[in-house]
């Protein structure tokens, strides 16, 4: 690794390869054994291709889609309290970067504070992680290195456990709702073995603190959920119905066919998430399996966390003037404990979580 000074090469960030198998992260036997499941359902990675991606990225200039806007007045907020805690010469991962334009609002506050860092943004599409580094191509910055991350969050999970990283203070960022795909259970666990990969440490690490900082949904208010994932202008239907054509790819294309789906979004109060389906408009036969025309197809769901829930998961509801110092486990989960300074409610919460371990 050269210096920070040495940095001023002016060719587009690096996008490393940590993918533990090159090959595509999602396979045709993966959607088989989903769509023929016992009910049957998408596999959510079928969002998550340079198409997906981009029409999501449309998603978020969605007037009715306010996660975005509310995250973005967060972090021009408190950007710079955040990056205070930032150590010197911080790894800085960022688990599902998507278009990285929140993200520059941080690496921007690390900028003025004059704090050697290297961010490094990790999502599943090499050439969505070359366009949106451009953002940030070499130059944008004089003490912020920024790289790509071709992997998923369990090679991600592995590359920040590495000799080379484990010895440097490191940060992980999940921001706009990433975590709402989860169930509530299932963002516990994924926090905990972050959290626990964060605590593992080599060499010089062991005194620098462990964070993370979550982009969390608190609004539970169904309609307006609603109207932020069903917009007028469909721009998150067309996102959603990526996923046809891109199961499409990897499977026979006959069944997958547009014009024979329709999307459906709803709110689910009882679970607090906005979930969303692909319906077949007609039966259709799928390795000898009727998908039914009518029935729901589960694709993806969008939890919202209010006050108790964050607590569930970890997350103490602190208000920016209280102490930050408690400690609360996370549910469900053997993990280190969290402190939590929330920064932001109610529509989207952002936390800043120190996972180190209690002596
Ligand atoms: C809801 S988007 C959020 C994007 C961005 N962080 C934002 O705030 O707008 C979720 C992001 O996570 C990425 N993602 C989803 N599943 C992933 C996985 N298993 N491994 C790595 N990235 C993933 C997607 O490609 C996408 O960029």
């Amino acid at each position: 690794m050269g210096s920070y000074g040495d940095y001023d090469d002016l060719t587009a960030p690096h996008v490393i390869d940590i993918r533990s198998n090159v090959s595509e992260l999602l396979s045709s036997e993966e959607i088989e054994r989903s769509l023929k499941a016992e009910p049957p359902s998408f596999p959510s990675l079928l969002l998550w291709n340079e198409q997906g991606l981009q029409r999501f990225e449309r998603v978020t200039y969605a007037k009715e889609y306010y996660l975005t806007n509310c995250e973005i007045e967060l972090l021009k907020q408190h950007s710079h309290k955040i990056a205070s805690r930032i150590e010197p010469s911080s790894v800085i991962v960022e688990l599902g970067s998507g278009s990285l334009r929140k993200i520059v609002i941080l690496l921007q506050a690390l900028e003025d504070l004059g704090k050697p860092v290297d961010y490094y943004a990790l999502d599943l599409s090499r050439s969505e992680l070359e366009r949106t580094l451009q953002a940030v191509s070499p130059g944008t910055f004089q003490y912020v290195r920024c790289h790509g991350l071709l992997g998923d969050y369990d090679a991600g999970l592995e590359w920040l456990q590495r000799f080379q990283n484990a010895s440097r203070p490191r940060v992980v960022l999940s921001l706009g709702s990433t975590l709402g795909s989860f169930t509530r259970r299932q963002a516990a666990k994924f926090l905990g073995k972050f959290a626990d990969a964060l605590n593992h440490c080599v060499d010089g690490a062991v005194n620098s603190e462990p964070l993370m900082v979550i982009g969390l949904d608190g609004c539970k208010d169904g309609e307006k959920v609603w109207h932020a994932y069903n917009d007028a202008e469909d721009k998150n239907n067309e996102f959603i119905r990526n996923a046809l054509d891109y199961a499409g790819r990897f499977l026979d294309n006959s069944v997958f066919q547009q014009h024979d789906w329709d999307r459906r979004g709803e709110w689910n109060e009882e679970l607090g998430r906005h979930e969303q389906y692909l319906k077949p408009k007609r039966d259709i036969w799928f390795e000898g399996r009727c998908l039914k025309a009518g029935e729901k197809i589960f694709l993806v769901a969008s939890h919202k966390y209010n006050s108790a829930e964050q607590q569930n998961s970890g997350l103490e509801q602190d208000s920016l003037n209280s102490r930050v110092g408690r400690h609360t486990s996370i549910n469900t989960v053997t993990s280190p404990s969290l402190t939590a300074l929330n920064l932001g409610q109610p529509c989207a919460g952002l936390y800043l979580l120190s996972t180190r371990r209690p002596n």
